[in-house]
């Protein structure tokens, strides 16, 4: 459990072809956007498919924490009954966030420009990484912080009394920074304008219109200008959660290396802020169709159909597309490992700190296990060996970090030798049927004791 429990060490070994489909649980962003967004609605917005990952599920306690009231009624269906924007109370206790950096920003932006002081902490993970992304911008609503040495959690934020409407340009690629100054906006009178450079996921925008809130977006040679009209009502919705793009990426890379598989990925959420990582399949010749495409919620939505791809090539992945396959470079990696030639992953600084610096943890386990690769401060080559040639038996560090664990237990499916996870823990904060879903598929991806 994310640093909170026992270790889980797992073995994942050679299976023959997957076969059947893959349910994937709801998206992790759009879930925790409708906890907070609800929690900030007067009324009852229920949800249905929500993502009950460990992460999502320390965001909904956090929101009651906040004076909301959060329901689960069970098979995904839950309900929050908001307070309305400026109506957050004092959580009584620490807020806990567990290894959720989306969870711990956007939750602070929310409460960020309402009179009340909050503390934040998290796993050993969480309470590594930085936070001043965020708190730096907060700051000039006027919110205090105090963390320790680095901006890192354990950290105060005393919300502003009187805060002002905010321009800001996000230094960096991110969604969740872009997302903490919105939703900080929404509670200050006037306009507040979030400009990005680079287009990130863009759930918090698209909610935002859905709730009612007054936002426009326009392309300028700037970059994205977004502007929020503040103090809105929010009116309550009904959200049917898309399925993960970013969890069905693990059986769609498992059905790509393994031999004679076809699997199909039914519901899952394309919107084009998410899908950079089909894209990159596809141009290094993986056989994916998109069968069913649609709209639902706002939401693009597709199945995706994924087979075998024995003819695998490494190509240099557009750096233009880093946002929109962030969170799938760790399995891209993976898949590279299996190509012919190499993979050059540039732009992608931002991979430093995620739940764990992705670079690294990447990079150590694909040595340890055969495969050569690369690295600088905001780049990554992998030295594809083909089909048959990536050795695997080594034990790897999934250092608290989900999609570290879930990327090796996908290597492990196509290396000569097993691949052992030292922690297999982490894979319950963002996809808690990861093993049943596998297994169902075809693949052996054990605990050690099982
Ligand atoms: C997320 C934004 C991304 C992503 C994370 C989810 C979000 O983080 O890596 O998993 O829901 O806004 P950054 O904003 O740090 O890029």
């Amino acid at each position: 459990m994310s640093g909170h429990g026992n270790p889980i060490p797992m073995t994942s070994r050679k299976c023959g072809p997957l076969k059947g489909e893959a349910h994937v649980p709801g998206d992790k962003s759009i879930s925790h956007r409708s906890l907070i967004l609800g929690a900030m609605a007067v009324g009852e917005t229920r949800i249905s498919g929500l993502l009950e990952g460990e992460d999502v599920l320390d965001t909904a306690k956090a929101m009651q924490a906040f004076g909301a009231t959060v329901t689960n009624h069970g098979g995904g269906n839950w309900s929050v009954h908001g307070v309305g924007v400026g109506g957050f109370a004092e959580p009584e206790n620490v807020i806990d966030c567990g290894n959720s950096g989306t969870g711990v920003r956007l939750i602070m932006g929310s409460m960020a420009t309402t009179p009340i002081t909050a503390t934040f902490t998290g796993d050993a993970s969480l309470n590594s990484r930085p936070m001043a992304r965020v708190t730096d911008p907060l700051a000039l609503f006027g919110t205090q912080a105090v963390g320790r040495d680095g901006g890192r959690l354990p950290m105060t934020l005393v919300g502003a009394e009187d805060a002002v409407p905010v321009r800001y340009t996000v230094p960096m690629p991110s969604a969740q920074v872009k997302s903490a100054v919105l939703l900080a906006g929404l509670n200050v009178a006037g306009q507040t304008v979030v400009i990005e450079k680079e287009a990130t996921r863009d759930h918090t925008e698209r909610m935002l219109t859905g709730f009612g809130a007054e936002i426009s977006v326009e392309e300028t040679d700037e970059g994205r200008v977004i502007t929020l009209t503040g103090q809105p009502e929010l009116k309550p919705q009904d959200i049917v959660v898309p399925r993960d793009p970013s969890s069905a990426a693990f059986p769609v890379c498992a059905a790509v290396i393994t031999e004679g598989s076809d699997v199909l990925v039914p519901n899952i959420g394309l919107n084009p802020t998410r899908a950079g990582l089909f894209t990159t399949l596809k141009e290094m010749g993986a056989d994916l169709t998109f069968e069913n495409m649609r709209e639902e919620g706002g939401e693009p939505v597709a199945d995706l159909r994924a087979k075998y791809s024995p003819n695998l090539k490494g190509i240099e992945v557009d750096p233009t597309r880093a946002a929109s396959m962030i969170d799938e470079y760790p399995v891209l990696s993976v898949v590279a490992s299996f190509a012919e030639g190499d993979t050059v992953m540039r732009g992608v600084k931002e991979l430093r700190v995620k739940e764990s610096d992705r670079i690294d943890a990447m990079a150590k386990g694909l040595r340890a296990n055969g495969v050569d690769v690369d690295e600088g401060d905001d780049w990554w080559i992998v030295k594809g060996r083909g089909f048959g040639n990536v050795a695997g038996g080594a034990e790897v560090d999934t250092v608290l970090d989900h999609r570290i664990a879930m990327s090796f237990a996908i290597l492990g499916m196509a290396t000569e030798k097993p691949v052992r996870l030292n922690d297999g823990g982490p894979i319950a904060t963002s996809f808690p049927i990861f093993e049943t879903l596998m297994a169902d598929l075809g693949a052996q991806i054990a605990r050690n004791n099982s």
